[in-house]
């Protein structure tokens, strides 16, 4: 494996990602981890992260002890080749301008570069720069601002870069860390079927003789990990999928069709009265997630008396949940926690007297997308919008009923229908559809109607931590407001939401 050293640079999942892309293993670790605790991973190679120190910072956090030393070639990435230089005795200078933004290499070679040609755009933001080479290491790239762009030492094989192969706007990157690979030996046969053997393995040593429990979402992860299961233990798995009546048009059905002719022992189970009746009443958004939260609980500890006793429980947890990196635990479950409290379906009480089976945690979102794929999720599951646990109750504002879902719910499926015929859901991260409870006035036909407004988004984003609208056409929302008037006939107003996060939130509750 490669290990990642995680100085806190935004990009550090980026290029544990790229490694894993070219079917290298790799981990994160935070930048001080010590020396056994790498050690634990056999790491063939080591990549020094970028972050936002400086070496001179008194405080700037530095790789344990020994960990400089390993004898495997060691690559430092803007602040990690600063700390790379700097160790072995060079000298790192605060430049004369802060570089950032796309540069040309005017000079590349060495064996990073090996093998590439042409022209190298490298993408850069650093404000120190190494000014002075340690012994024994040379210049291989430079470009008009930053003279020492690359530097290697091939005979101890350590190596950095200025700029970030990781990122896209570096289009050569890829090959460069490729370069890194070779040079480290690391074997590259880290893909989807290696993965999915090496994962049923460790699920039939983990789990023996036991039964398991998982609650299905309906989402990929969920899914996705019911098909795994289903392989590697048969029938000893139950899942579970709770329809709280909040769920879009037909989905239950379409999560029935996918998993149950593929062998995941799946019930599903209608809880919507329960759900609909602890909801009467409420508006208020934080208590409707507490209420669906407790709700789901309920009904789950319930079904898994009926089909009981278990000894494990599955969770699709993923890598970016549990990443050991500079920043803690990662900024999706820490960052958003206090605008709203989030509820997910599988958001379990701690005291289940379950073992906890978790087969994805080393694995990013778009790794669990090719399992599905080689396991036969159908792509309507497979690359689906992320969905809230909530479901389509805090797309209803205010007090949900009966009757708004069934609005809402026929309006969000003209509208996320209406993306996938014209070709456009892929290109949007997550697509809703909201109904508001302003009435207003409308004509259709002679008669003036005083019906609601119904309002959609779509945005694009990498994290959901911030996000743009999308720039849909003019042309398909028309098209959307006239088949939601048109056949909603308590809908005569459609809006799109224009807002980008921050400083609004992707729903609207
Ligand atoms: P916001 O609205 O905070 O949403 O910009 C960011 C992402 O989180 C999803 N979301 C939730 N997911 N339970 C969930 O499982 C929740 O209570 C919840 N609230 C928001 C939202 O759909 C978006 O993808």
């Amino acid at each position: 494996s490669v290990v990642i050293l995680d100085f806190g640079s935004q990009f550090t999942r980026l290029i544990t990602r790229r490694l894993r892309e070219l079917g290298a293993y790799s981990v994160i670790l935070p930048g001080t981890a010590s020396l056994e605790r790498i050690q634990q991973e056999n790491p063939q190679g080591i990549v020094l992260s970028g972050g936002p120190s400086s070496v001179y910072d008194a405080n700037a956090p530095r790789p344990a002890p020994g960990v400089l030393d390993l004898p495997v070639p060691i690559l430092g990435v803007c602040y990690g080749m600063q700390f790379l230089a700097h160790e072995a005795g060079g000298d790192v200078r605060r430049a004369g301008k802060r570089e950032y933004g796309k540069a040309d290499l005017t000079r590349y070679g060495g064996q990073l570069f090996g093998g590439i040609q042409g022209e190298f755009v490298a993408w850069m933001s650093h404000s120190d720069s190494v000014t002075q080479l340690p012994r024994g290491y040379e210049v291989v790239a430079e470009t008009e601002d930053t003279p020492v762009a690359a530097i290697e030492n091939p005979v101890t094989r350590r190596y950095g870069v200025q700029f970030h192969p990781e990122v896209v706007h570096t289009p050569k990157g890829g090959q460069l860390l490729a370069n890194f690979l070779d040079i480290c030996g690391v074997s590259r046969d880290w893909n989807a079927e290696h993965i999915i053997d090496e994962l049923i393995a460790d699920v039939q040593a983990q789990v023996g003789d036991g039964r398991v429990l998982l609650a299905i979402s309906g989402g990929v992860d969920s899914s996705t990990l019911g098909l795994l299961l289903a392989r590697a233990i048969g029938d000893r798995l139950t899942a579970v999928f709770i329809d709280h009546g909040l769920l879009r048009l037909g989905e239950r059905e379409q999560v029935e069709a996918a998993l149950r002719p593929l062998g995941v022992n799946l019930v599903t189970v209608d809880a919507r009265a329960e759900f609909l009746g602890a909801l009467r009443g409420v508006s208020d958004p934080e208590q409707k997630r507490k209420i669906i939260g407790r709700e789901f609980i309920r009904a789950f500890e319930r079904e898994a008396r009926k089909y009981g006793p278990f000894d494990f429980l599955a969770q699709g947890t993923l890598y970016p949940d549990v990443i050991e990196s500079a920043g803690g635990l990662s900024a999706d479950k820490s960052g958003a926690a206090n605008i709203k409290s989030h509820h997910n379906v599988g958001g379990l009480p701690e005291d289940l007297a379950f073992q906890l089976v978790e087969p994805f945690r080393t694995l990013f979102k778009d790794e669990v997308r090719e399992i599905a794929r080689l396991l036969g999720l159908p792509d309507q599951i497979r690359m689906r919008h992320p969905f809230p646990g909530p479901g389509l109750a805090i797309r209803c504002l205010g007090e949900v009923t009966e009757e708004k879902l069934a609005i809402l719910k026929r309006v969000d499926d003209i509208f996320i229908s209406g993306l996938r015929e014209f070709g456009l859901y892929d290109g949007c991260s997550q697509a809703l559809a909201i109904l508001t409870p302003i009435q207003s006035v409308g004509v259709m036909g002679d008669e003036r109607t005083y019906s609601y407004t119904a309002a959609l988004r779509a945005v694009t984003t990498d994290d959901f931590m911030t996000a743009e609208w999308a720039r849909l056409p003019y042309d398909f929302l028309a098209t959307m407001s006239n088949r939601i008037v048109n056949h909603v006939h308590e809908i005569n107003r459609v809006v799109y939401d224009i807002t980008g996060k921050p400083p609004a939130t992707i729903e609207w509750e």
